[in-house]
């Protein structure tokens, strides 16, 4: 019998299996690129070793995020706290409560609870929570209305295009420092005479030039109107002097 098939014939199946493999990765990348991240990131909510409850401890409590996240004024990382943290507590209260059985194995063991990290962004990126927290950005833009979270999930893309939409445009976003870690701060809440005597003071500036520039700038007449987030970020972008890095070394060191 001779070879009934031309012999072309016989790299068909090689071919087919190449296009498919090229349609496989153009389809991976349109995939990597439309689901990663500002579509897949936003709502991750892995279950914890815990059901710890942000709302409960803060909200209902009124603890500050620092009393667990102790670094994240300081240091660029910000740290989750140790069970000896939970411990200072919950080595009295609701002590038989059964969600709280991992909590004293951790401290029996001295093995600690392995909290499943939510925010990660790739290691090229270079990030520091300090810098941030030192130009009043609050925690709530970057991760959403935590105080009311009974699980923490991934409010914010944290992609590039967000942090620079940020960066490009600061002032929609900073308030007073010491609002920083009161989720529930808004511009409205502001007294205007404490503003801006404490705004002066931080950048070394008469109270009345300050008061008396922003007043034409923003056009408020009375004291005693409400402020707004473009009042108060603008004159806080321009007190500090605060232009964030959008060239790609800033980010990718
Ligand atoms: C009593 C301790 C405690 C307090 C107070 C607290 N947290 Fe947490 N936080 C934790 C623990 C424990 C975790 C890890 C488990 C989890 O994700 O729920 C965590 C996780 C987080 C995460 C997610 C971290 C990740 O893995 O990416 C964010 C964001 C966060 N906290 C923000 C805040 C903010 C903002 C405040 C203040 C409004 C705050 N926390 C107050 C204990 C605390
Ligand atoms: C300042 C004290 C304090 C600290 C610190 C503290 N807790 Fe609590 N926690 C409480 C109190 C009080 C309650 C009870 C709240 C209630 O019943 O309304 C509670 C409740 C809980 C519950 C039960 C919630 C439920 O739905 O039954 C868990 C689980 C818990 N805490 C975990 C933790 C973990 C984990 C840490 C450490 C990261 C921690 N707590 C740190 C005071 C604290
Ligand atoms: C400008 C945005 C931004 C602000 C403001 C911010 N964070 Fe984060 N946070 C991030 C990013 C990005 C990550 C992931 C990178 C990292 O872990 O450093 C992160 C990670 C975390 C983690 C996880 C650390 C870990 O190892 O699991 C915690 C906890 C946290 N932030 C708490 C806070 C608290 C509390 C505040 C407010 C005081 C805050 N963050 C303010 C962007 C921000
Ligand atoms: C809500 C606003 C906001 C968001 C979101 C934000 N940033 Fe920033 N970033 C700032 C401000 C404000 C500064 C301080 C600039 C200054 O002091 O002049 C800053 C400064 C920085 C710096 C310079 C710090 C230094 O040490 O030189 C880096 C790097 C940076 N941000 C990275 C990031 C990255 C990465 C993200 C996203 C994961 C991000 N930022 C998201 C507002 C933001
Ligand atoms: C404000 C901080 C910031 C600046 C400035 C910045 N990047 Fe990025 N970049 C990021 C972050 C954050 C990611 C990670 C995105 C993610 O994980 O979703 C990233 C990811 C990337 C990626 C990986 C592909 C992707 O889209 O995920 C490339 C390539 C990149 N950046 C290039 C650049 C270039 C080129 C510049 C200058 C024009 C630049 N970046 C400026 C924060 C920044």
């Amino acid at each position: 019998m001779g070879n009934f098939f031309p012999r072309w014939s016989n790299l068909l199946p090689l071919k087919l299996a190449f296009c498919l493999v090229v349609l496989g990765l153009a389809v991976a990348c349109a995939m990597a690129y439309y689901f990663t991240p500002k579509y897949t990131r936003v709502g991750y909510m892995p279950s914890q070793p815990v059901a710890f409850d942000h709302s409960i401890h803060v909200t209902q409590l009124g603890l500050d995020c620092r009393y667990c996240h102790s670094f994240v004024e300081e240091s660029p990382h910000s740290n989750v706290p140790t069970t000896q943290t939970c411990y200072n507590c919950h080595s009295v209260v609701q002590k038989d409560n059964p969600k709280l059985a991992p909590v004293h194995e951790s401290m029996e063991t001295g093995e600690p609870i392995h909290w499943v990290q939510i925010h990660q962004p790739p290691d090229y990126v270079f990030f520091n929570h300090s810098v941030h927290i030192a130009r009043g950005v609050s925690c709530q833009r970057c991760h959403g209305q935590v105080d009311e979270m009974e699980t923490v999930y991934h409010a914010e893309p944290h992609s590039m295009g967000w942090c620079l939409n940020c960066h490009r445009a600061p002032e929609k976003h900073l308030r007073p420092q010491r609002e920083v870690f009161n989720l529930t701060w808004k511009p409205e809440d502001e007294d205007r005479e404490t503003f801006y005597r404490e705004t002066a003071d931080l950048a070394g500036l008469s109270y009345e030039e300050l008061l008396g520039a922003s007043r034409e700038k923003f056009g408020f007449e009375e004291m005693d109107e409400p402020m707004s987030q473009r009042e108060v970020g603008g004159v806080l972008k321009e007190a500090w002097g605060v232009s964030p890095p959008e060239g790609c070394a800033g980010c990718h060191r």
